[in-house]
């Protein structure tokens, strides 16, 4: 076992990626493999960022403590024997520069071993405003990787100011179209997408073990998935005249369940009006099919009129596919076109929502339901449920027995 400090006596030359890590991935290990290749490094040294001086100009998001991302860094890189992590920036107390980090590393290495520093061809620019440029370039040389596409032009420029200014040597190398990012990593973790395949398996498993990136959960109502995810499922699964109704019915619900309820029906209302008619544009025969596989009995009327199954389909299909398993919510669904006696206040606002909701267009009643809807619920109800009743009957169909029990209750109430 050698320290950091004697391993580094033998090399002749190693390239240095700095980089705050958070977390490490695959475009940063492609890019270190492929440097490492193309300069005939001995090593290439991962340097996490410290407390770093650029970061304190960043704005709002917070960097996961050096400890942690030191770790995964550690893990990502431990497999590779040409790689080395090191701790130089982020065991230094107070501000982090490159060039005092060079120093010390150089130090640490034999006279006449030669230093790289690789960074993303976007920073250069910057290097001159970094502490002591002139200092740094007689210490190292630069590589500046760019993804194949990126424009050289002022790269070339800049490097050619460098260069005249301060007799710095700075190479250009582009590196495989890895289109990767830490923050796109991050936000996957947050908006719970997969991250599998963007890096290391032990890296993902340590982010998942210590739950870094997760956004912290707001509300005491949990869903197996985010609702972002739900919203980007349903929309490939609905024409885009119902996805803009359905969204419309989110919105409304939410409305009316800030006036009704307190935050959970709330939570519960947005998250009940996107999946009500998650089945609705399913195709007949699919209906048919899945009805028979999740056991759902058609009556004499929903046979005849198939899409009527659509509401109780829903209900299924949010819990098995959508992963819902709230009782309250499935309910809503289920009973969001035929109503039923005594509604719970989550199922009286999505069956209103999805009557008033802003992108109907025009019919007799419905500014009168959007009135009642704002006065009361059960009047809302009633009326909507005779109106439903209206047109069923004018359209000779056949009432589903839900709706005229319903009707029945809210007449007397
Ligand atoms: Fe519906
Ligand atoms: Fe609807």
């Amino acid at each position: 076992m050698y320290s950091e400090k004697e391993q580094l006596k033998n090399y002749k030359s190693i390239g240095i990626m700095g980089g705050t890590f958070d977390p490490i991935h695959y475009g940063h290990l492609a890019t270190a493999e492929a440097v490492l290749h193309r300069f005939n490094m001995d090593k290439i040294i991962f340097m996490p960022t410290g407390h770093s001086y650029m970061k304190e100009d960043d704005v709002g998001e917070k960097v996961t403590p050096n400890e942690q991302r030191f770790m995964m860094t550690a893990l990502a890189t431990i497999r590779n024997k040409n790689f080395l992590t090191s701790r130089i920036e982020i065991d230094r107390k107070g501000k982090t520069y490159t060039v005092d980090t060079i120093e010390e590393l150089k130090k640490m290495c034999g006279p006449d071993v030669h230093i790289y520093f690789i960074t993303g061809a976007d920073a250069i620019e910057q290097i001159m405003s970094w502490k002591n440029p002139e200092k740094l370039f007689s210490l190292c040389d630069f590589i500046a990787v760019t993804r194949p596409g990126y424009k050289k032009n002022k790269l070339y420029e800049e490097i050619g100011e460098i260069m005249g200014k301060y007799k710095g040597r700075i190479y250009y190398m582009q590196v495989p179209a890895l289109e990767i990012s830490s923050s796109d990593i991050r936000k996957r973790v947050a908006d719970g997408q997969p991250i599998k395949y963007l890096l290391p398996e032990s890296v993902e498993e340590y982010i998942e073990k210590f739950g870094l990136y997760k956004k912290p959960v707001k509300s005491e109502v949990k869903f197996m998935l985010d609702k972002s995810v739900m919203q980007e499922k349903l929309q490939s699964s609905l024409s885009i005249k119902r996805y803009i109704h359905t969204m419309g019915v989110v919105k409304e619900a939410k409305k009316l369940a800030k006036i009704y309820g307190d935050s959970t029906v709330v939570e519960k209302a947005q998250v009940a009006g996107l999946l009500h008619d998650c089945a609705k544009d399913y195709p007949a025969d699919l209906k048919k099919r899945l009805c028979k596989e999740y056991h759902i009995e058609l009556n004499d009327i929903m046979k005849e009129q198939i899409d009527l199954v659509h509401p109780f389909l829903g209900a299924e299909v949010a819990k098995r596919e959508y992963l819902v398993d709230d009782e309250d919510i499935l309910d809503a669904i289920k009973y969001h076109t035929t109503g039923r006696k005594n509604m719970s206040l989550l199922e009286k606002i999505v069956f209103i929502a999805d009557y008033i909701e802003e992108n109907r267009k025009p019919f007799e009643g419905l500014e009168e339901a959007r009135r009642l809807a704002y006065i009361d619920l059960d009047l809302a109800m009633k009326f909507i449920l005779e109106h439903t009743i209206d047109y069923v009957e004018e359209r000779k169909l056949k009432l589903h027995p839900l709706s005229a029990e319903a009707l029945e209750y809210y007449k007397n109430k």
